[in-house]
């Protein structure tokens, strides 16, 4: 379990997160909806160790072991993925060789070339990459949809326990987005993943078909629930939740 205990969070000095708690079980897909600015992708950013977030109290335990302390790359071995609302340009890395340092990096076990291809063109065929794509630089020139899909196999490949997708949806056309969520479906059925998709659109929810809702209003857990709570969202707005507090 991904346990997520009374966390606050600063930004510049400035509190964003003031106390959330947030429990993922294996298996389990959360969505967390929320206005601008309320706080999603720093608790994302946190949830990675991004340095320029500092965690002020609580806590962040993984399987019963305490990581709030740990670094991005530690916390990675120990089973979990991030995908970032901006995925960052790698000039000059070819990508089939990232992903192959990634994997190396993560399961500290060696793999050969073949084997390594072998998986990669499963995936990408799973999710619709074009093999001339796999032969570029990593994110060098390529589309946003291009990237979110790069993302999404480089998650695949790293078969973490948990993965946070900040955003993976914005940008994406409706044939990529119908892929790309039915295969993160597939992928969380299959390997008994733990799933935290930050969104602002209920519409990848028939793909995704989370187990809860949650929204997040000036770095505040507000109001949880089922898949109405983001058809109330999609109908109403943020305004009838106001108030909560
Ligand atoms: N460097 C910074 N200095 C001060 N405030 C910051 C800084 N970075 C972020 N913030 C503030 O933190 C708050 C939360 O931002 P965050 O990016 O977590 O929101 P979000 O919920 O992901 O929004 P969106 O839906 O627009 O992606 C915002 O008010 C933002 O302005
Ligand atoms: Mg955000």
């Amino acid at each position: 379990m991904l346990s997520i205990k009374n966390l606050k969070v600063n930004r510049e000095g400035l509190e964003i997160l003031k106390g959330i708690s947030l429990n993922i079980k294996k298996g389990e897909t959360h969505v967390l909806m929320g206005p601008n600015g309320s706080g999603k992708s720093t608790l994302a950013n946190s949830l990675m160790a991004n340095p320029d977030y500092e965690v002020t109290s609580g806590s962040i335990v993984l399987n019963q072991s305490d990581i709030t302390k740990l670094d991005v790359s530690e916390r990675a071995k120990k089973g979990l993925f991030l995908a970032f609302q901006y995925p960052v340009e790698v000039p000059g890395v070819p990508l089939i060789q990232f992903l192959k340092l990634a994997y190396t990096e993560k399961t500290g076990t060696s793999i050969t070339p073949g084997a390594f291809l072998k998986l990669i063109n499963e995936v990408a065929k799973d999710l619709d990459i074009k093999q001339s794509l796999l032969d570029r630089y990593l994110n060098e020139g390529f589309s946003g949809g291009e990237k979110k899909k790069i993302e999404i196999l480089q998650m695949a490949v790293l078969n973490p326990e948990f993965v946070i997708l900040d955003e993976t949806d914005s940008g994406l056309d409706v044939t990529a987005l119908k892929t790309i969520f039915k295969y993160v479906n597939q992928i969380k059925i299959s390997k008994n993943m733990g799933v935290l998709v930050v969104t602002h659109y209920s519409r990848i929810l028939e793909f995704l078909k989370p187990d809860f809702v949650h929204i997040m209003k000036e770095g505040k857990l507000v109001k949880s629930g089922g898949i109405e709570l983001a058809e109330e969202i999609e109908k109403d707005g943020y305004k009838t939740l106001v108030d909560v507090n």
